[in-house]
């Protein structure tokens, strides 16, 4: 048995992916579900919000076997195989395997490698590094005996990415209600169907192979990369704008959503509050959350010390609610029991 990836994924940027895994993995694990946080964005922005500049300074330099992802796959750019993960625990119940900003070296390794396992022979190589992310995660979550993985990606369509779409079971899409986080949804739709359909003709050619009779113990992943569902964000609302503009991206949302990712037919009459695909509206939290970057804790576990006072302490409150609410959906949705 494998254990659940989740991906948080949109093509446009800064719709709060980070934000949201951040969040949504310490809410997991303070419900007792243990969580393997996997950074595969090379820009690394997930390991910033956990580790300190030092920490992070220190693990690049030493450059230790299996201490980034890009240290545990950095073998296969040689001749050598995976370097099993070393993950650093952040808390009780939540494991993070970090970035790194030279992982972005490795892009090229899989495109390269992406025809190769077409072939009619020697393939096993080219699928052990188009899955190593898969690899390296499973090798993780076993180790640490997770119940899921939330994966963090940069927001792009490149070869590295399809490595870790490949290696996910479900996919949640984080919108900004504006035209680029629409046609983000347009192309990020079409773009997962042929990746599901590329990995599953690989997939056959490696069983028709003789390489699968010589590897009876390689495991791969399956590549379901099932969407669950989108959550609105409302932090990326110009002050300026009028609630009008707002409200004419965000009501096409669920139309959208249908017709470029489900392949479903186009709807005119369902609102964004009441489409069931609609897995949350993030609200903008303002002060809080840069109030959380600097103490390094989610934004539901500032207290006044912390300096969360007066309508602060209330905004904690809320915060609190709603992850915990969205954390239960998505514990439903990839069938984790809470
Ligand atoms: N709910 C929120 N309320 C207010 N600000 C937020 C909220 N969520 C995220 N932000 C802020 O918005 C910015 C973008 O968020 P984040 O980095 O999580 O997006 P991203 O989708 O991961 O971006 P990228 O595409 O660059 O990886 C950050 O400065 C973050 O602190
Ligand atoms: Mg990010």
């Amino acid at each position: 048995m494998s254990v659940p990836v989740l991906t948080f994924f949109n093509n446009k940027g800064g719709v709060g992916k980070t934000s949201l895994i951040y969040h949504l993995a310490w809410m997991f694990s303070s419900l007792r579900k243990r969580v393997v946080i996997a950074d595969l964005d090379p820009q690394a922005n997930l390991t910033a919000a956990f580790l300190d500049d030092e920490a992070i300074e220190k693990i690049w330099i030493a450059q230790a076997p299996g201490s980034t992802i890009f240290q545990c796959v950095k073998p296969l750019t040689g001749v050598g195989d995976i370097s099993p993960p070393v993950l650093q625990r952040i808390a009780t119940d939540l494991y993070l395997l970090p970035g790194d900003v030279a992982l972005s070296s490795f892009e090229d390794m899989l495109s390269g490698q992406w025809p190769e396992s077409m072939g009619d022979a020697n393939l096993y190589r080219p699928m052990r590094i188009l899955t190593s992310f898969w690899q390296v995660m499973q090798m993780a979550a076993e180790k640490v005996q997770a119940d899921v993985i939330l994966v963090d990606i940069g927001p792009n369509l490149g070869a590295i990415n399809r490595s870790v779409l490949l290696a996910t079971d479900y996919v949640a899409i984080p919108l900004g209600a504006d035209l680029f986080s629409l046609q983000g949804l347009n192309n990020l739709g079409p773009t997962l169907r042929s990746w599901r359909g590329l990995w599953k003709k690989r997939l056959d050619n490696w069983r028709d192979s003789a390489d699968e009779i010589s590897h009876p113990e390689f495991r791969l992943p399956t590549g379901k990369m099932t969407p669950i569902g989108y959550l609105c964000q409302q932090h990326g609302v110009r002050l300026d704008r009028p609630v009008r503009a707002y409200d004419k991206w965000v009501q096409r949302i669920p139309s959208v959503y249908r017709t470029a990712v489900l392949r479903e037919p186009e709807i005119s009459d369902m609102k964004q509050e009441d489409d069931p695909y609609c897995l949350a509206t993030i609200r903008h939290y303002r002060s809080l959350i840069p109030l959380g970057q600097e103490k390094r804790k989610p934004i539901f576990n500032l207290t006044s010390a912390d300096g969360a006072i007066g309508s602060h302490a209330n905004a904690v409150l809320d915060a609190r609610r709603d992850f915990k609410k969205l954390a239960a959906k998505i514990a439903d949705l990839i069938h984790l029991d809470l």
